[in-house]
């Protein structure tokens, strides 16, 4: 399993394309993930979704290698609002470029489930919070006005 937060992979930056120039790295980080990349017989990558599409970091990641993804299959799992959707759709175009084998098949979890059962547990209660200020203080009676019907939860 590579986290590619513990990863510091430059940005590409390489003098030729990993196509032409097969295992050339610029750096030992780079060469480290080339080697677990080399050793994998397949992948299954795991993609959020912002903005309606995949992340930054893993395109720079896709961009470093070549020789060590084609051929090999790779599948996807892919969380956010829409399961991840439209950035697994985005990323089997740019993984048949490095002549890899996307599977149809992926697994989609849709925003909720993840931001139940991750860190975003915290992270709604606050935008809860957050949601709920204004509403309360629209709630607040005013000077002349009818009694609201309920009151705010604190
Ligand atoms: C700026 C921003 C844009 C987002 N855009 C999308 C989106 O286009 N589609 C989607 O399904 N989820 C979208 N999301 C929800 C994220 O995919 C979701 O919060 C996910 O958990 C973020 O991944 P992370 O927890 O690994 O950071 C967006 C979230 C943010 C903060």
């Amino acid at each position: 399993m590579v986290d590619l937060r513990d990863l510091t992979l430059p940005n590409y930056d390489l003098p030729t394309p990993p196509a032409m120039a097969f295992r050339q790295y610029g750096s030992d980080v780079e060469q480290g993930l080339g080697e677990r990349l080399d050793a994998a017989d397949g992948f299954i990558v795991i993609t959020n979704e912002f903005n309606h599409g995949y992340s930054a970091a893993l395109k720079n990641v896709l961009d470093h290698y070549f020789i060590e993804l084609s051929h090999k299959p790779i599948a996807f799992l892919g969380y956010g609002n829409v399961g991840g959707a439209r950035a697994i759709e985005q990323l089997r175009q740019v993984v048949i470029e490095l002549d890899m084998v996307p599977i149809k098949y992926s697994v989609n979890i849709p925003g909720s489930a993840v931001l139940r059962y991750s860190r975003g547990r915290r992270r709604r209660r606050g935008v809860r919070a957050a949601r709920g200020a204004p509403r309360a203080a629209a709630r607040e009676p005013q000077p002349g006005g009818p009694t609201p019907r309920r009151r705010a939860r604190a």
